[in-house]
């Protein structure tokens, strides 16, 4: 079994959404979720799913107790899902090319330190763009900068507010993250 652990801040859409599509797989399955966000609502949706949950605080972050844990319960591949920290040099080079990131715009657009969740959206906006998307890419020491793996866009409408392109963005998220991940998992190219 190839075995990921989901790492999160917020919500938790898509870690529930790569839960349920590897829930009864084969090949792949979620060990853990781990969170830095006690009050996120990534950790109601980890005990419903019934998936073991870690939490854990900047400290345990850079001081090595997170990669101990990941590397104790024999993790193959980390996938962040709308996961705010910056993931430290060392879990970078503990884990090479099996960190995976999603951002919720077109990089190298609109990434980087404090573009997150709906301020991108809000700058997508502001800046009068027509098309938008997500970035899935591999992490490595800077916010947003790792190799990308694949893209998929949307369209930005005349009348969208921040909530109803989160809304479009979120969906192509749910739609596409998983079966990257399932690909990546299986040692695949991946096309987007
Ligand atoms: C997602 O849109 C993800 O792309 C974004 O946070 C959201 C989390 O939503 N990540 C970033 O902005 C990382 N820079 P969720 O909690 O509902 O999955």
């Amino acid at each position: 079994m190839i075995r990921l652990a989901i790492l999160a801040s917020g919500s938790g859409t898509n870690a529930q959404r790569l839960v349920e599509h590897f829930a009864g797989h084969a090949a792949v399955e979620v060990a853990l979720i781990g969170t830095d966000n006690a009050r996120a609502g990534v950790v109601q949706r980890a005990w419903a799913l019934g998936v073991p949950l870690f939490q854990f605080d900047k400290f345990m972050l850079r001081n090595g107790e997170l990669q101990n844990e990941l590397t104790a319960q024999r993790t193959d591949l980390i996938v962040l899902a709308g996961f705010m920290q910056l993931i430290p040099a060392e879990l970078v080079r503990a884990f090479p090319k099996r960190i995976v990131n999603i951002h919720p715009a077109l990089l190298p657009k609109y990434g980087g330190k404090g573009m997150y969740g709906d301020r991108v959206h809000a700058a997508v906006i502001a800046a009068g763009e027509r098309e938008t998307g997500i970035t899935i890419h591999f992490v490595n020491e800077h916010y947003d900068e790792g190799e990308h793996i694949a893209q998929f866009h949307c369209p930005v409408r005349k009348d969208d507010t921040v909530g109803s392109l989160a809304e479009r963005v979120h969906g192509l998220e749910h739609a596409h993250y998983p079966e990257v991940v399932e690909a990546l998992a299986a040692g695949k190219r991946v096309k987007g």
